[in-house]
Formats: C-alpha cells, sequence, structure tokens
C-alpha cells in the first residue's frame, strides 16, 4: 500500500531500525525491490532522482510504483524524490503522486536551506506529503582531518536543532561522513556517531544516512570476477550502519550496491555467452542477485518482518 514517508518511518523511529531507501531507475529494480520486501516481510521506500525521473518519465515512475503498491498490497511503500533541487521539482513530484520529498538545498547557506525548506514543508504538508532535508555536505572524513575542517562540513548538531524547529521538516540527513558512490573513503571507514547522537538528542525526529551503501565482499567480488573494475572502492561497512541506526539513522539510502550487484550479473552472462542477445537471460539473473543483496540489508537494518 502506497503511504506517506512520514507512515513508515515514525514507526522506525520509535522503535529504533531502519528502513532501506532504495534508487530505482528502471522496472527490474523497481520490481526486485518489491520482491525482497515480499520476502522479508519489511517496508520500503523507493526513491527517484531527478536524473532517473528524467530517464524513466514522471509518470512511468509513479505509475510503476501504483502498480507494484496494488500487487503487494500488504507491503507498506512510500514513493520519495531523492535529493529535489528545487521547489518546483518537490511541487511536480507532489502533483505526480510522490508521497514524500526530499528537498536537498544543503550546499546553501544555512538561512537559505531553512527558507527553501519551508516552503517546500508548506505546500507537502497541504498534501499529506513528508518532506526529508540535508544539513552539511557529504564527503568521507579523513584520518588527519582537523577539528575545524570536520565543524566546516559536517553537520551542527545546535543548527539541527534549530533547523528542525523553525521549518517542521519530518526528517533530517545529517552530514556525518558518507558520500555517494563506490569510494567513500580514502583511508579507513570513519563515521562522526558522537555528532549522530548529539543530533537526534536534540531533534528527535527520523535521520536519514546518505552514501549508505555496504558494497559487501559478495557484491565486489561478483563485480570483479565479471571482469569490472573497482579498485580503491570502499563501503560504509554493516557495522557501522547497524551503530548509526542505534544512534538514530531511520532511512537508509541505498543505490550503489544495487547497481554493482545487478551489473554485475548482466557483465558476466555477457562475457559467458558471446551470442546471448535476450534481455532477459541478462535480467534474470540480476534481479536474483539483486533480490538477494536488498533482503540481507533488510535483515541487517531489523526492516525485516516489521510488516
Ligand atoms: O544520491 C544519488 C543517487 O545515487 C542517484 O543518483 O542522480 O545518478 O540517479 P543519480
Ligand atoms: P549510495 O551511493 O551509497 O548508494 O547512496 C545513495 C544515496 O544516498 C541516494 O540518495
Ligand atoms: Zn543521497
Amino acid at each position: 500500500m502506497l503511504v506517506s514517508g512520514n507512515e513508515i518511518l515514525q514507526k522506525a523511529h520509535k522503535e529504533n531500525y531502519g528502513v532501506g531507501a532504495f534508487n530505482f531507475v528502471n522496472y527490474e529494480m523497481l520490481s526486485t525491490i518489491f520482491e525482497a520486501a515480499d520476502e522479508k516481510k519489511s517496508p520500503i521506500i523507493v526513491q527517484a532522482s531527478e536524473g532517473a525521473i528524467k530517464y524513466l518519465g514522471i509518470d512511468m515512475a509513479v505509475g510503476m510504483v501504483k502498480i507494484l503498491a496494488n500487487r503487494y498490497p500488504h507491503i507498506p511503500v512510500a514513493l520519495h524524490l531523492d535529493h529535489g533541487t528545487s521547489y518546483e521539482s518537490c511541487v511536480k513530484a507532489i502533483r505526480a503522486g510522490f508521497t514524500s520529498v526530499m528537498i536537498d538545498a544543503s550546499h546553501h547557506p544555512f538561512l537559505e536551506n531553512l527558507q527553501e525548506t519551508k516552503r517546500v514543508v508548506e505546500v507537502a504538508h497541504c498534501a499529506g506529503v513528508s518532506v526529508e532535508a540535508e544539513l552539511g555536505r557529504l564527503m568521507g572524513i579523513e584520518d588527519n582531518i582537523s577539528v575545524d575542517e570536520k565543524d566546516a562540513c559536517l553537520v551542527n548538531p545546535k543548527e539541527a536543532e534549530e533547523f528542525v524547529k523553525e521549518s517542521k521538516v519530518d526528517f533530517l540527513a545529517p552530514a556525518i561522513g558518507t558520500s555517494h558512490g563506490a569510494f567513500k573513503f580514502k583511508g579507513e571507514p570513519k563515521l562522526d556517531f558522537e555528532r549522530l547522537i548529539e543530533v537526534k538528542r536534540l531533534t528527535n525526529i527520523p535521520l536519514v544516512l546518505h552514501g549508505a551503501s555496504a558494497i559487501p565482499n559478495e557484491v565486489r567480488e561478483a563485480f570483479l570476477q565479471s571482469g569490472g573494475d573497482l579498485k580503491g572502492s570502499k563501503g560504509v561497512p554493516f557495522e557501522f550502519l547497524q551503530e548509526a541506526i542505534k544512534g538514530g539513522i531511520n532511512k537508509i539510502n541505498t543505490d550503489t550496491d544495487l547497481r554493482i550487484a545487478f551489473m554485475s550479473e548482466v557483465r558476466r552472462v555477457a562475457n559467458e555467452d558471446k551470442t546471448q542477445f535476450d534481455l532477459r537471460k541478462f535480467f534474470a539473473p540480476a534481479k536474483d542477485f539483486m533480490r538477494k543483496v536488498i533482503a540481507e540489508r533488510m535483515e541487517i537494518l531489523g526492516s525485516a518482518g516489521k510488516i
């Protein structure tokens, strides 16, 4: 059943578990996320970036989610706009049927971010749609980073408190040291858990971890085996995800792990049978592997069995 992001994340916030927010760019990814949720009895957030919306068409993105939500009426699912860059983009998504939006004005100064977020919250809440905002900049923390540099890039807990109070935003993504993609950390993985705990204490709302892909060994190996190159890649270890959930993270954004898993299988099949051109012979094993990766993640985040 299609529900607002709030319906899913308020429960996760109260019961202290994480829910995967999985990106999709086509039917294969989207249907696989639903299949894993069905298998694990897990709520899900499915999210589309502006790039994914451009690729699919907004009507197709919403249409596919609605059809799958009807096919699996027992699964609570929210359709979320990932990294909306403007008020206009959020309004378009709301009008098209998204049940949750992110306004990402985190690259603007604090007050501008706050003003833009407030505008989105006002219109979204009239439509029963939840809103996520971000504070700080997404970047991996390096071992030798100074306290000043850290303060300049990562979320400021006091600002987070004021931001949430003033904007009435539903969820906040605090920058605590993750980054997008497959190359998250130069040295050892490191996240600022103390900062996270302070943000949770001062805001007491569901928090979001962007750049939360783990690149599990099995996924990295499959990609390498297929002939792919992931030199220097590093994800957020599973133990860190669980520590982050203990510290108050409830929405765990995941895209890279799904892309790598899917493409490993596509490349493997392409290499193994150079005469193959039936799309289904590539996509069926790609979906199988991706489903396994998502199902494992649902166990790790604690959302398995929550419906
Ligand atoms: O946070 C970004 C997501 O991984 C989506 O990326 O803009 O390439 O669709 P994209
Ligand atoms: P990953 O690149 O770690 O999968 O993060 C995705 C994300 O944060 C989408 O908003
Ligand atoms: Zn993100």
